[in-house]
């Protein structure tokens, strides 16, 4: 067993973006084209719970993102891509792990002593409005990887203590009950999160600068117009490593076409003319699988066919460990 089996949860909060499809769409599912690796792609449904409480929006959420995937060309024949919401053992595991979890090492998680910051800061009581939920979601977050034995887990940099503590947990339950579960290698996405937003900041939801992933041309151009460049007029040599128009073009170009944008900015391309040709580039990407999700969001029954099927697979690995678990922790039959 060396096979390699990376598995990434989504959080369905929001609407893919360009910067979403750059930092960590597009390279997973090129990584699931790879048959050295078993692929576990699921949707974090019950971690857009912890923070969010509009029902609307996680179900919309969890369409879009699921209809993104598929568009894109993600192989659910090869990868298992499921809604975490709908394979039980999860939330099961869930419990045995926080059983297990020192309360400790949750109190030294970064979420969540941000908020207590915050709220000391605001002259509130340490825990104000702070759930549960957002205090144990670094032990979803590990019943999550070990209820499929995942060996790499590909995440942001924000991500990685949660990943530390999901092997420190593992470890725990190993040390106690006989061995059990596979520590978990954390692949940092170096590459995650780097493409700027409409305001030069880093693309994200929380910062409302994102350019949203299948807008039609002309909607996708306006978005694209409204990226914040500096007065330089047509005529005058711009730099292109300060500017994030020509950041978002590098993303999408070819080397070559990379390197032509270069010469372009130094012969003085107008930003009016360079957003044009940076909104040919994307559509020229996207237009085909934007046709395909058009599809997928008009048939939402055809995606969640997918998704049963998905849960149907995850299914079938998490149930024998969750029952080796159980039997572990002396949870089985009298008979
Ligand atoms: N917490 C992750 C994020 O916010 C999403 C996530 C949930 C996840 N469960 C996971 C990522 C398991 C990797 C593995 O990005």
């Amino acid at each position: 067993m060396s096979r390699k089996r990376i598995l990434t949860g989504i959080t369905t909060t929001g609407t893919p973006h360009l910067g979403n499809y750059v930092g960590a769409i597009r390279p997973a599912i090129a990584d699931s084209h790879n048959t050295d690796v078993e692929a576990f792609f699921f949707l974090a449904d019950l971690h857009a719970l912890i923070k969010c409480h509009e029902p609307e929006r996680i179900h919309q959420s969890t369409k879009e993102i699921a209809a993104t995937w598929l568009a894109l060309g993600l192989d659910t024949n090869k990868a298992v891509f499921y809604r975490q919401s709908d394979v039980p053992e999860i939330t099961e595991l869930c419990w045995i792990l926080t059983c297990q979890a020192a309360k400790g090492l949750l109190n030294r998680a970064h979420a969540y002593k941000a908020a207590v910051d915050q709220n000391m800061a605001e002259g509130e009581d340490p825990d104000h409005a702070i759930t549960m939920g957002l205090f144990c979601y670094p032990i979803l977050m590990a019943a999550d990887i070990l209820m499929f034995n995942a060996t790499h887990v590909p995440v942001g940099k924000d991500q990685t203590q949660h990943l530390e503590m999901a092997r420190d947990i593992a470890q725990r339950f190993n040390f106690h009950f006989g061995e059990t579960f596979v520590l978990p290698e954390t692949v940092v996405q170096e590459n995650a999160d780097v493409l700027l937003g409409l305001d030069g900041r880093k693309m994200s939801k929380s910062y409302n600068n994102t350019i949203p992933l299948f807008l039609e041309e002309k909607a996708l151009q306006k978005h694209i117009n409204k990226i914040v460049t500096n007065l330089q007029e047509p005529g005058e040599p711009k730099n292109p490593d300060d500017s994030t128009v020509f950041q978002i073009w590098k993303a999408f170009a070819t080397p070559e076409q990379t390197e032509e944008m270069r010469q372009k900015f130094a012969a003085g391309i107008g930003w009016g003319q360079a957003k044009k040709e940076l909104c040919a580039l994307i559509n020229e990407e996207i237009r085909d699988a934007r046709e395909r999700y058009n599809a997928l969001m008009a048939q939402p029954e055809q995606i969640e066919a997918v998704l049963q099927a998905g849960a149907a697979k995850a299914r079938a690995y998490a149930a024998p460990l969750l029952a080796k678990v159980r039997r572990a922790v002396g949870l089985y039959s009298l008979g």
